[in-house]
């Protein structure tokens, strides 16, 4: 793989949190693809199927097989392994488990991201640290326009509140115990927003594209009954380029220090459900799929946008993907695995890979140039 990143990533140690999760494994692999020794913290391996293990995750790498919420153990291993970088995703995932669990879903996104911070602050070593939340960070005002990074945090789903709660954690540590001039400052905090991410080796519960998936595997009829829902579909490669992208700079230039950015996609990404089970069934031949008008009139929650100018103008960052590339590498990979099993699937996931990064290159993204 040619230099990416500015080399930022060859021959250094990063620490993923929730590496055994969707975004966790395809940033492991891309980061192992760079030349960087990773070492990871997670609960577990959330999902059967997974890609951590379809993809021998496992073997390539150091686990530390910690609860998050460990207030001991958490802060102890990052500082034992003494990161150049951090990059923490560790998180319970999902708005509609949070409903059934919300202390469990406060405790491990919020007092997760506190431990972590913790671990931080016991660091002699240079490192820089992404913290990444979510785009649910925002209090919802039901608004045509996109949120920007300074917009009110808030949250009317314990999922959304925890993610708001980690921001206020992680901004209180950075003014409390990073703060000061740089000289005097080992440790660098940055902290990401993006929405809705799709992609193969995701297998979390209640996701449409692996629920597509996996019903066209076993010929099972998908019967879509809000097709006129609409949300920000952005394959899993973006904002992980996005968080690679602000680590790099954010090594290397100090203003940076502290500042949150939104990676999200195009607004012409911003699709219905329909559009997306469409594309999805060019990709699977032989989908059983209805789609179910009759409830089309239902009033849905203000779509969450985001506004990006912030990524474009201090990191010209830019997604690289439009909608339907974005639908058809989701499905390639799942046809892959269901059609052939797990054998060879690394090699497949590093293939897209590096057919994103060389798209990336052509179409000018400046983190795939250098
Ligand atoms: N997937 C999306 O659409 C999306 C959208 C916005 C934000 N995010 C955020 O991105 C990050 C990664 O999301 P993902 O989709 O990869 O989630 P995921 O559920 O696939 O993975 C979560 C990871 O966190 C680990 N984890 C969960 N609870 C833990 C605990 N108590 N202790 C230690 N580890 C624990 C899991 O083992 C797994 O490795 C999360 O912070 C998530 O909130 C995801």
């Amino acid at each position: 793989m040619t230099a990416m990143f500015n080399n930022a990533f060859d021959q250094k140690k990063v620490l993923v949190t929730g590496h055994t999760g969707f975004k966790g494994t395809w940033m492991t692999l891309w980061l192992q693809q760079m030349g960087a020794t990773v070492v990871g913290i997670s609960d577990k391996v959330p999902t059967e199927p997974s890609h951590f293990e379809a993809a021998g995750l496992g073997e390539s790498m150091t686990t530390h097989w910690l609860d998050i919420r460990d207030t001991d153990a958490v802060p102890a291993a990052v500082a034992d392994e003494k990161p150049d970088f951090v990059f923490h995703m560790a998180a319970q995932a999902l708005v509609k488990a949070s409903y059934d669990d919300p202390v469990g879903t406060y405790s491990v996104n919020a007092i997760g991201s506190a431990n972590v911070m913790e671990g931080l602050r016991r660091l002699d070593n240079q490192c820089t640290a992404i913290m990444i939340t979510s785009d649910k960070c925002y209090e919802n005002v039901e608004t045509y326009y996109g949120y920007r990074e300074d917009d009110r945090l808030g949250g009317a789903d314990p999922y959304s509140a925890s993610k708001a709660a980690a921001e206020l954690i992680v901004s209180s540590h950075t003014r409390s115990f990073f703060g000061g001039d740089d000289a005097d400052r080992n440790v660098r905090i940055g902290v990401t927003r993006a929405g809705n991410v799709v992609g193969g080796g995701d297998w979390a519960a209640d996701r449409l594209v692996p629920d597509v998936a996996r019903a066209w595997s076993q010929g099972e009829n998908v019967t879509i009954r809000r097709p006129q829902a609409t949300r920000p579909w952005q394959h899993v490669l973006e904002p992980i380029s996005g968080y690679l992208h602000l680590g790099a700079e954010l090594a290397q230039r100090p203003e940076l220090h502290g500042e949150a950015f939104n990676f999200g996609p195009p607004a012409e990404a911003v699709n219905p459900v329909r559009d997306v089970v469409v594309a999805l069934k060019h990709h699977l031949p032989g989908l059983d799929l209805t789609i179910d008008e009759s409830q089309a009139h239902f009033h849905e929650a203000g779509l969450l946008k985001l506004c990006c100018d912030k990524a474009l103008s201090h990191l010209s960052w830019t997604p690289v993907l439009d909608f339907d590339e974005t639908m058809q590498m989701s499905a390639e990979w799942f046809a892959r695995y269901y059609n052939d099993g797990p054998d060879g699937i690394r090699a497949y996931t590093e293939g897209q890979l590096a057919q994103y990064t060389s798209l990336a290159a052509e179409r000018g993204l400046v983190w795939a140039k250098n």
